[in-house]
């Protein structure tokens, strides 16, 4: 290969082959780099050895694949190059023969290129021959082996679950495909293989595993693609602590294998309502402090009326101190700062510089001594700091404040680079109110058992149920969730009537499961973790797009196909369905617009 020739191979005859990185000619000898996904090595051909080998050459140009047989050669001194892995040698080329030619290539191949992402996502096949995406999906290979065989050594089973099924009810939308044999009807590709999982733990394979791929038709993000893939597990006759055991194991190890980072277990562990108050997330991101303050305490009498009102209606007043935040001017406090509060709900973010001892700002004035010495106190406040509010009801206070937490962050350089600190959520509520309809939904999904102690209050006060479901984050990104199942028929019916789901729906939608729990259900529970995000974290990206190897571009389409594509009238009578007048001729914005 390219990149492994080496000093070792001096004198020696060799046959490569790989892509033209660079060509020049010097000195009357023509010099190529020549490309594999393992390096570069630097051929050189000599008219006067091998005339033939050396007009080839010269014809070649950039991305041209060649085959060459020559001989290993140490570089003339002083034209070593230490900065590459083969950097000391050369191949003196006898025989070359063109391969294949290309077209002047729309988009650079080294890792410094800064092709725009339409661009990358059109010529993907390109994109990828680039170092970085090599590395990527290569790493991303290695964790995938591992994990596999981390299940096979723990006895999992890989079992493959249909694609085909009916909706299955992880709270995002369903992509469909309609049925030809029955037309009218569809199947849905599945958003997990939730229940087919729960089904192999009644035909009594206690340990199941699948890398799965499964698809979600929302809208797409930095984390989020139409489709992933997930290490989908299920496990019989085991609580929680096992469940933990066995997914910090299996990552941990892949991990260490994949991207050779050590990742210590066992994992803390942070209560859901903790998380939210020392975060204000439910997946906080731990590598700093710089923690939330609940400071309700102190403001409950207080003469400023946004804090004593938020309170007195049952809400709190979150505080962030941030060191060194007194150098912060009022345009960057009330433009990006304010902003990224309102994004998360709050009505607006109060703060105060400190001083000289004192504490200055448009809210100085309404926090009286005695509230400014305790603030001080509880916050540990110094000269130089900023100290920033939200108030409002808890949830809304404490998330906008984690967001903020999270923005001072990347200002102020608090995240140290390179540190993966894994951690368990636990608790998670069972069920939550959407904010626009006050329905209640599921949080994790209806099949989770909620706390032991809380099934009273599943009729009664379902919001303050907490459930049996945990998640684990890193780096403040949920890379997976899970939790433990419920088996009984009588138990499942009562959380379906809490979720609204009258009888005969729940007996349409779910009576297979019901039915199967009637035949001697194991007691069992599970885990689904993201793989694209946990390699994203890995091999250090921002994006699951650059860890997966034909990703959707932002806007949910594939710039190198053109799809998704309008349907003909043919395939749709065959489908025997109709299209209604949403569906406008043309194409999804920026998709199939190939450019010049
Ligand atoms: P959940 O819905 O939390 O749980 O999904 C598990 C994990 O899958 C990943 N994930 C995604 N990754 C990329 N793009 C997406 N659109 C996307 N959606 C989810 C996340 C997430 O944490 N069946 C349950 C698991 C169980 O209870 O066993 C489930 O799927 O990393």
């Amino acid at each position: 290969m390219c990149g492994t020739v080496g000093t070792a191979d001096q004198g020696q005859p060799v046959v490569v082959a790989g892509w033209v990185n660079h060509r020049r000619d010097h000195g009357g000898l023509t010099f190529i780099d020549l490309r594999d996904h393992t390096g570069v090595v630097q051929l050189v051909f000599n008219p006067a050895k091998s005339p033939t080998a050396q007009a080839v050459a010269e014809r070649s140009r950039l991305e041209w694949v060649l085959r060459v047989e020559g001989t290993v050669g140490l570089r003339p001194e002083g034209s070593e190059n230490p900065n590459l892995p083969t950097g000391a040698i050369e191949i003196a080329v006898d025989n070359c023969e063109v391969l294949s030619q290309s077209e002047a290539i729309p988009l650079g191949i080294s890792d410094d290129s800064t092709a725009d992402e339409r661009v990358r996502l059109q010529y993907r096949y390109l994109d990828l021959r680039r170092p970085r995406m090599q590395r990527n999906l290569r790493a991303r290979h290695r964790f995938i082996k591992a994990l596999r065989d981390a299940a096979d050594e723990m006895d999992f089973v890989e079992i493959e679950t249909p694609t085909l099924i009916p909706s299955t009810p992880e709270g995002a939308r369903d992509f469909m495909v309609p049925s030809r044999l029955w037309p009218g009807h569809v199947w849905a590709l599945p958003q997990s293989p939730q229940i087919y999982k729960q089904l192999s733990m009644v035909g009594g394979f206690d340990r199941y595993f699948q890398i799965a791929r499964c698809w979600r038709d929302e809208d797409l993000r930095a984390d989020r693609q139409f489709e992933f893939t997930q290490l989908d597990l299920e496990m019989s006759f085991v609580d929680e602590e096992e469940i933990y055991e066995v997914l910090e194991t299996m990552i941990s190890r892949a991990f260490e294998a994949a991207f050779g980072t050590a990742v210590p277990i066992p994992w803390p562990r942070l209560p859901y309502k903790e998380a939210m108050v020392r975060y204000g997330s439910d997946k906080p991101d731990t590598r700093f402090g710089h923690e939330l303050q609940d400071v309700s305490g102190l403001f409950s009498t207080s003469k400023f009326r946004v804090f004593e009102g938020a309170i007195s209606s049952g809400g709190s007043v979150m505080a962030l101190r941030v060191p060194g935040g007194a150098e912060l001017k009022r345009g960057e406090l009330e433009g990006e700062w304010l902003q990224v509060a309102r994004t998360y709900g709050a009505p607006g973010l109060a703060y105060m510089w400190r001083r000289a001892g004192a504490f200055e700002g448009a809210i100085a004035k309404f926090i009286s001594e005695a509230e400014q010495a305790a603030l001080t106190t509880q916050l540990g406040l110094a000269d130089g700091d900023l100290v920033c509010f939200t108030a409002g009801p808890t949830r809304v206070a404490a998330t906008a404040m984690g967001a903020v937490r999270l923005h001072a962050a990347r200002r102020f350089s608090w995240i140290p680079e390179n540190r993966f600190n894994f951690l368990w959520v636990t608790e998670f509520p069972l069920f939550e109110k959407d904010a626009a309809t006050g329905k209640i939904g599921a949080v994790h999904h209806p099949f989770t058992q909620p706390h032991p102690d809380d099934w009273s209050l599943v009729g009664t006060d379902p919001e303050r149920v907490r459930s049996r479901a945990y998640d684990i984050v890193c780096n403040g990104v949920e890379l997976g969730s899970g939790s433990l199942r419920i088996t009984r028929p009588d138990q499942q019916a009562a959380i379906f009537e809490a979720l609204g789901l009258s009888p005969e729906e729940a007996e349409r939608k779910f009576g297979f499961l019901i039915s199967a729990f009637r035949y001697g259900p194991p007691p069992h529970g599970g885990f689904a973790a993201g793989i694209d995000r946990i390699v994203m974290l890995g091999v250090g990206e921002s994006s699951i797009r650059e860890v997966i190897a034909f990703p959707k571009t932002q806007t949910g389409g594939d710039p190198m196909t053109g799809s998704p594509t309008p349907v003909s009238t043919e395939q749709l009578t065959e489908v025997g369905l109709r299209l209604g007048p949403r569906a406008l001729p043309g194409n999804p914005a920026g998709v199939g617009d190939r450019g010049a």
